[in-house]
């Protein structure tokens, strides 16, 4: 059946607007009223409410709030994303990057791997990370290697712990790949322990004040979500993202951001990939 939707006004439009730059940073655009018609009718529906106003109040008022307030984020997130999605990201750390650090392991005796992919979404880019880095060390000895992934989402979070994914979603991934790092149940491709024993994935909002990690990260990936918000929160973020770097580290962006107005904080390598100044 298509969900006919309720009735947004502008006035309740910049309510829900408000609401959601408060609680997750995504600043919507005018443009964007349709899109949380779509989205939220259904709660509205599941909640027995007659209006937005109405689901405003129930949001600020009932002793249900902080469970809907959940429901809420997870209905406004966009979550798309693929494995191996910006496929020179995983070349350059494939060919360029972890052959460098495992050469330096080789020198100094320092082992560790240390990665965040922060607004993981369902785990595709988490568990690219994991068989890239798997793929590069598997000649090395006695490296730890673990990947941190994060995203506010809960539902696409359970999605990404449970590693299931139809043949379609497998297309981007080598065919060796698919052999050595799933296996099949029914119609799906379930992630093996090999990735998952290093990926752990925890519920963390991006624009709450601190981070609890306390050891920096090597690389942080973190693309395709800095676009959802304004100049004031991406560059509150990145200066974060900066301090939970180590020296030298590496920052992996989306296709259409940029850090380049960072210049004192991160220097230009190649397309969306930069490193710490
Ligand atoms: C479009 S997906 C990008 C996924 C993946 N990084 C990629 O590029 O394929 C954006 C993800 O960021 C998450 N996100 C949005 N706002 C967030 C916030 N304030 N804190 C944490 N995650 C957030 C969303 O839930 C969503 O899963």
């Amino acid at each position: 059946m298509i969900d006919q939707g309720f009735d947004l006004t502008d006035r309740e439009f910049l309510l829900f607007r408000e609401l959601i730059y408060r609680e997750t940073g995504i600043n919507l655009s005018d443009k964007k009223k349709k899109l949380i018609v779509a989205r939220l009718s259904k709660r509205l529906r599941a909640l027995g409410l007659e209006s937005f106003t109405g689901y405003y109040q129930y949001l600020k008022e009932s002793p249900e709030a902080d469970n809907e307030i959940v429901n809420l984020i997870n209905r406004v997130t966009t979550n798309k994303t693929d494995f191996f999605r910006e496929m020179h990201h995983f070349d350059f750390l494939l060919q360029d990057l972890f052959p460098r650090m495992a050469a330096e392991g080789r020198k100094t005796g320092s082992r560790r791997l240390r990665i965040w992919s922060a607004g993981c979404s369902s785990g595709e880019e988490p568990y690219s990370l994991a068989m890239t880095a798997l793929e590069a060390f598997k000649k090395e000895r006695g490296w730890d290697i673990r990947i941190l992934a994060t995203d506010l989402d809960t539902e696409i979070l359970q999605k990404a712990i449970a590693g299931s994914y139809p043949a379609q979603a497998l297309a981007p991934v080598p065919r060796d790949y698919v052999s050595r790092y799933f296996f099949r149940a029914g119609e799906n491709y379930v992630v093996g322990d090999a990735c998952k024993s290093i990926v752990a994935f925890r519920k963390l909002n991006l624009i709450n004040g601190t981070f609890p990690m306390k050891h920096p990260f090597d690389i942080i990936f973190c693309r395709n979500v800095i676009i959802y918000f304004d100049a004031k929160t991406k560059d509150a973020l990145l200066k974060r993202y900066h301090s939970h770097l180590k020296n030298d580290g590496h920052m992996f962006i989306g296709h259409s951001e940029s850090l380049m107005h960072m210049k004192d904080k991160f220097r230009f390598l190649k397309h969306t990939v930069y490193q710490k100044v």
